[in-house]
């Protein structure tokens, strides 16, 4: 009885065997996988070079204010992408998952993760980055900046000019003038589905629960 189910399962095994290598559709394809040699060409690299003089479609970077935040070397102090609503609020979404951690969400140097001992980053509302050129923000972000990594392969050109705008926000909200809060005092609330107020805590480190 034994016996024979296990030949049974060896024949039903064989079967599928048989099946599975008969099956070869798009398996098998005329192409190279990553740095794979190649005797084609004399270097024997598959991958190719840029071809000199020439410009791979969408890589064109001839603004240098976007691609650099500099103009014959100094840092811009204008937007050189339009900003509207949705880019402020895409900029503050990123701003929360890139910088909060350490920034804080508002932006005052709280993050959780100085709360756990890394360097303190200084406040967004220090006077000298208050005054700093916006082109500063996208080249701390572009190419780091001291003790901060670049967050270039991370964060998008664009996305870069929206966060840095989101801290030109954050800035003017810890620095407000009574009369642009008596303003705001007429406006219904905001709708928000944040829950990040814990920031707000002054010296209270971490603020984000
Ligand atoms: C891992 C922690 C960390 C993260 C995440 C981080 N930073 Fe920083 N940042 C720092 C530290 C630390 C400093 C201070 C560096 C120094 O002075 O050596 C700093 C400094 C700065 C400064 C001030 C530069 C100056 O002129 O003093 C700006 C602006 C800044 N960061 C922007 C950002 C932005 C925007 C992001 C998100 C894209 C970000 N940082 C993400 C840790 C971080």
């Amino acid at each position: 009885m034994f016996q024979r189910r296990s030949a049974l399962a060896a024949g039903v095994l064989g079967v599928l065997l048989g099946a599975t290598a008969c099956r070869n559709d798009m398996h098998n394809q005329p192409k190279y996988k990553p740095f794979a040699a190649t005797n084609f060409f004399g270097d024997r690299r598959s991958e190719r070079p840029a071809i000199e003089d020439t410009v791979a479609r969408g890589q064109l970077r001839l603004d240098d204010a976007r691609y650099t935040g500099k103009v014959n070397g100094k840092d811009i102090d204008f937007f050189p992408i339009q900003i509207t609503r949705a880019d402020l609020q895409r900029g503050q979404e990123r701003f929360n998952i890139y910088c909060s951690p350490c920034h804080g969400r508002l932006g005052n140097g709280h993050g959780m993760v100085v709360a756990r001992g890394l360097r303190q980053p200084p406040n967004y509302a220090d006077p000298r980055l208050v005054n700093a050129p916006v082109g500063h923000f996208f080249d701390v972000m572009t190419n780091g900046y001291g003790a901060m990594y670049s967050y270039a392969s991370r964060v998008a050109v664009d996305d870069r000019w929206r966060i840095a705008a989101y801290i030109r926000t954050l800035q003017m909200s810890q620095n407000a003038p009574a009369a642009l809060a008596q303003q705001g005092m007429n406006q219904p609330p905001a709708k928000t589905n944040r829950e990040d107020t814990g920031a707000a805590g002054g010296g209270h480190a971490g603020g984000m629960k």
